[in-house]
């Protein structure tokens, strides 16, 4: 794997059942990019979000991944692990836990990222102190960088759905990841919050140094943040390249618009993102 490459995905495959949700499936993500799957509804693009993770095990095919110590074969790692590797991610429907605050809902994200030992929690050692406190620093850190000073002891139940899109993406930055994967960040938003949220994601890759790789489908949106895309339909890659080479490729058009009267046909949330930069 090259140098420039956090994560190298071959020939991936899944199936359930009769559906071959992703078929033969292979892309490079580089370091410090942000890198979007787009697709049709049912492509398979969070079935490869599942497969980063290690929620599912690929029928064939295999991924690596750069970790903090060196290249590993990640289909080989048990989901526990991927955290600690440096594996962050949202979900398509945000999992926060809703009878608890902001900053504590930031604090568990933090935990997985924990290095003191049971000996140590048990005992309330230096250590965990020590992790405490800059687990509590970091939290801070990333309450101010996605300006959430406001709603910091607010319960996440009662907040808008926008701010608890915010509130997930703070969690996983609270892991400090290598890889943040988003799995449609603009989903439910409004066009404003559609706007913070490409400037957070901007922020997290330039600022951060944080690599993205995203699920979206709101066409403004991945053309704004993203270094390179990858179309994708019925489980297979349809093209990949710049947002504007994918956009335009002619089996995107035909797959992802179908004529321009199908775009209506396609299942987004009432007045998504999508339907406005379709229309
Ligand atoms: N656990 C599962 N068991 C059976 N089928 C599944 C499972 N997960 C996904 N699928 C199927 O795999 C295909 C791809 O689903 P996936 O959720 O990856 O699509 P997607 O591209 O994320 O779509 P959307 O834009 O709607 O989120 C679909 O046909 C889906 O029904
Ligand atoms: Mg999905």
């Amino acid at each position: 794997m090259n140098d420039d490459i956090l994560l190298s995905a071959r020939q991936l495959s899944v199936r359930f059942g009769g559906v071959l949700a992703v078929n033969q499936v292979s892309f490079d993500v580089r370091q410090g990019e942000v890198f979007t799957l787009i697709g049709p509804n049912g492509a398979g693009k969070t079935t490869v979000f599942n497969l980063i993770s290690r929620i599912y095990t690929p029928t064939t095919g295999e991924i690596d991944y750069r970790g903090p110590n060196g290249v590993l074969r990640l289909t080989d790692q048990p989901p526990h692990q991927i955290a600690g590797l440096g594996i962050a991610r949202t979900f398509q429907n945000i999992e926060l836990f809703e009878h608890a605050t902001v900053l504590h809902n930031l604090l568990i994200g933090r935990h997985t990222h924990r290095q003191s030992g049971l000996w140590s929690d048990l005992f309330f050692g230096p250590r965990t102190r020590q992790a405490e406190l800059q687990a509590r620093r970091k939290a801070e850190e990333v309450i101010e960088l996605l300006d959430l000073q406001h709603h910091r002891d607010s319960l996440v139940a009662g907040l808008p759905y926008g701010v608890r899109k915010v509130v997930e993406l703070a969690r996983a930055l609270c892991t400090e990841p290598r890889l943040l994967l988003l799995d449609e960040p603009s989903s439910g938003l409004n066009v404003e919050e559609t706007e913070d949220m490409a400037f957070w994601i901007q922020d997290i890759q330039k600022e951060l140094g944080i690599t993205v790789l995203m699920v979206e489908h709101d066409m403004t949106l991945v053309s704004r943040v993203s270094d390179r895309v990858l179309a994708m339909n019925q489980g297979e890659v349809l093209a990949s390249g710049t947002p504007r080479d994918v956009q335009t490729h002619p089996g995107v058009v035909e797959a992802y618009l179908g004529t321009i009267d199908d775009v209506s046909n396609l299942r987004r949330p009432e007045g998504s993102a999508f339907e406005r930069s379709a229309a």
